[in-house]
């Protein structure tokens, strides 16, 4: 683990209040049949350099579509959004994304997938391979390095995914509920390891979640998001020192204050369930 090579950045504007991202009056808009659907109304927001954000919401209050946008994957919103104080334009390396679904390329392995993190880096291929290897190291992976994403089971093929977001080491790193295939015990690892990284690096990272006790965990501040637009119903600052107990009275009642938050409207509507996660009997029928 000593040796990952992960960018300790000069904060680029450390002498200034200049957020490292900011979302001006962001709005999304599909088209759907038989019209508009608004994904997300008036989404304002600064983000601090090395502050950890995480978004809660229900089902289908624009999470996603959040962190596409500010991925650069969809050019197509109202309003702003900025990284350094610039309008961002596409992609760029120093944001990086683990998804939803882990999206491996089930032709390549594990090592090979990656290094598709490491395509734009001038990296020789030494020095490729030794990234990548100290990435397997870090999410448990030694030994499947030439395994296929098909011979992994879910939780292994999610931690791939975390590998090839981190692996570029961007300044950014935005996580689509990267957690969520994993087993409690391996799911609370994690979230371990990402303090430990982002504390190492630097990174500023802005995580969506369904879960409100990750949240809390990981996060300096906390957007409630609404449904129906998606749009902010309260930004929640989590002032507990790390590392968090799970179990103090203090993180407790932030968790209560959020459950209440969260459904308190009757507008919650809670993710859809995985296929493992049923019982076979609603799959045999
Ligand atoms: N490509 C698309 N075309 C049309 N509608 C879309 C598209 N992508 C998302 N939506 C709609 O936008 C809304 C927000 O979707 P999004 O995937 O961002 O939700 P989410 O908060 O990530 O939900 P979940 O927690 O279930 O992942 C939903 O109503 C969804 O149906
Ligand atoms: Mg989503």
């Amino acid at each position: 683990m000593n040796s990952l090579t992960l960018a300790t950045p000069e904060p680029a504007n450390a002498h200034s209040a200049e957020p490292i991202v900011r979302f001006e009056q962001v709005g999304k808009n599909f088209a759907v049949e038989g019209g508009q659907l608004e994904a997300i109304r008036e989404f304002s927001l600064d983000i601090a350099e090395g502050e950890s954000i995480a978004i809660l919401g229900s089902s289908g209050c624009g999470k996603s579509t959040l962190l596409r946008l500010l991925i650069g994957l969809d050019r197509d919103y109202r309003g702003t959004i900025k990284v350094d104080g610039k309008a961002i334009n596409g992609i760029g390396s120093e944001r990086g994304i683990v998804f939803q679904e882990h999206r491996l390329f089930p032709w390549l392995t594990v090592e090979q997938n990656i290094k598709l993190g490491l395509i734009n880096e001038p990296l020789t291929q030494a020095e490729r391979y030794r990234q990548v290897d100290a990435f397997i190291q870090l999410v448990g992976l030694d030994g499947f390095q030439r395994a296929y994403p098909h011979q992994l089971s879910g939780g292994m093929a999610q931690r791939v995914a975390i590998a090839r977001g981190l692996v570029a080491s961007p300044r950014i790193l935005l996580l689509d509920e990267p957690f969520g295939a994993l087993d409690a015990l391996t799911r609370q690892q994690m979230q371990e390891e990402l303090l430990a990284i982002r504390a190492r690096a630097g990174i500023t990272s802005l995580l969506v979640t369904h879960d409100v006790e990750e949240a809390i965990f990981l996060a300096d501040r906390v957007v409630v998001m609404a449904p129906r637009p998606g749009r902010i119903k309260r930004i929640v600052e989590v002032d507990l020192p790390h590392p968090r107990n799970r179990g103090s009275y203090e993180f407790l009642q932030l968790r209560e204050e959020l459950l209440h938050e969260l459904t308190g409207d009757g507008d919650y509507r809670p993710p859809a369930p995985r296929v493992q996660d049923l019982p076979l009997t609603s799959i045999a029928y």
